[in-house]
C-alpha cells in the first residue's frame, strides 16, 4: 500500500515531457497524466502507446521516467515539486 504523501493537497508543479503543469501531492503521476489528457505512458516493442490499465502496480503498462530514472511505474508514485517526468520512451 502507498503511503500518504506528505505534499497532499498542496499545488505543485511539475516538468512534464518538456512542460511546466501544475499538478496537486495527492495525484499519482498516471492521475497527473491522465488529467494532461496525455493517454500515453510509454511505447511497446511494437510500437503502439499505451497507458496505465490496473492502477495497482501489477500490469507494469504505466512505466515512464521519474526524475532521469526510467520504468517507474507512474500509478505508484506521488507527485512531487520539481519532479521530472518523461512519458512515451520507455519500452
Ligand atoms: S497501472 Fe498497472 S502497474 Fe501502474
Amino acid at each position: 500500500m502507498m503511503e500518504q504523501n506528505k505534499q497532499s493537497n498542496k499545488t505543485i508543479q511539475i516538468y512534464l515531457n518538456g512542460q511546466w503543469v501544475t499538478a496537486n501531492g495527492a495525484m499519482t503521476v498516471a492521475a497527473l497524466i491522465l488529467s494532461q489528457t496525455t493517454y500515453n505512458t510509454r511505447t511497446s516493442v511494437t510500437g503502439m502507446q499505451r497507458f496505465a490499465v490496473c492502477g495497482m502496480g501489477a500490469c507494469q503498462e504505466c512505466r515512464v521516467s521519474v526524475n532521469g530514472r526510467p520504468h517507474q511505474l507512474a500509478c505508484q508514485v506521488w507527485c512531487e515539486t520539481g519532479m521530472v517526468i518523461e512519458t512515451g520512451g520507455a519500452k
